[in-house]
């Protein structure tokens, strides 16, 4: 059975409840593991034996939360030239950007020649550095996004 690899952190909860229903429509849709883990307990085995990639981080200080890019660059060189083409999509929860933890995830992603399956969401919430609980809209477009990718990897799409 395929396998979709979900990597997240979180440090106020809003990237958790938006990761959390992304998990929760990518094992809706069916057909497929999916293998969900926080970043730091994630390494360069699940990434390797997983076929498609959700990554979710908040932005931080104008670019990707610091456990996530430490998940990056555990991975990185182990893993470099073994995903040629595998599909990733990402959830970024910023307070009122996005864009440089965006950047950076589409910088590493190409690094790892890793083909972008689905445009990632970028939630904003407007709110900085506060629990809160995350809008039903947002958590129903991390929901579809993780559907998406799971119903694509499964049909075999990317
Ligand atoms: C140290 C720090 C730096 C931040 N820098 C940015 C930023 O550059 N751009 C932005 O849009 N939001 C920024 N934020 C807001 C976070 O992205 C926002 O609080 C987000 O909800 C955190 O995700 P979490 O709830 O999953 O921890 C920052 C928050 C912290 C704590």
């Amino acid at each position: 059975m395929k396998r979709l690899l979900v990597v997240w952190h979180t440090q106020f909860g809003a990237t958790d409840q938006l990761a959390r229903a992304a998990i929760a429509g990518a094992r809706q849709a069916g057909g497929i593991e999916v293998d969900a883990r926080r970043a730091n307990e994630a390494g360069v085995d699940a990434v390797l034996d997983a076929d498609g990639y959700l990554f979710a981080g908040s932005e931080n200080f104008g670019g990707l939360a610091g456990t996530v890019k430490d998940f990056f660059e555990r991975v990185y060189y182990p893993c470099e030239g073994r995903l040629e083409a595998r599909p990733w999509t990402a959830i970024v929860c910023a307070g009122n950007d996005g864009s440089g933890a965006l950047r950076d995830l589409d910088r590493i992603a190409t690094g790892l020649r890793l083909r972008k399956a689905v445009p990632a969401f970028v939630y904003r919430s407007g709110i900085v550095a506060r629990a809160h609980t995350v809008p039903a809209e947002a958590l129903d477009r991390a929901r579809d996004l993780g559907a998406t990718i799971a119903a694509g990897i499964e049909a075999g799409l990317y």
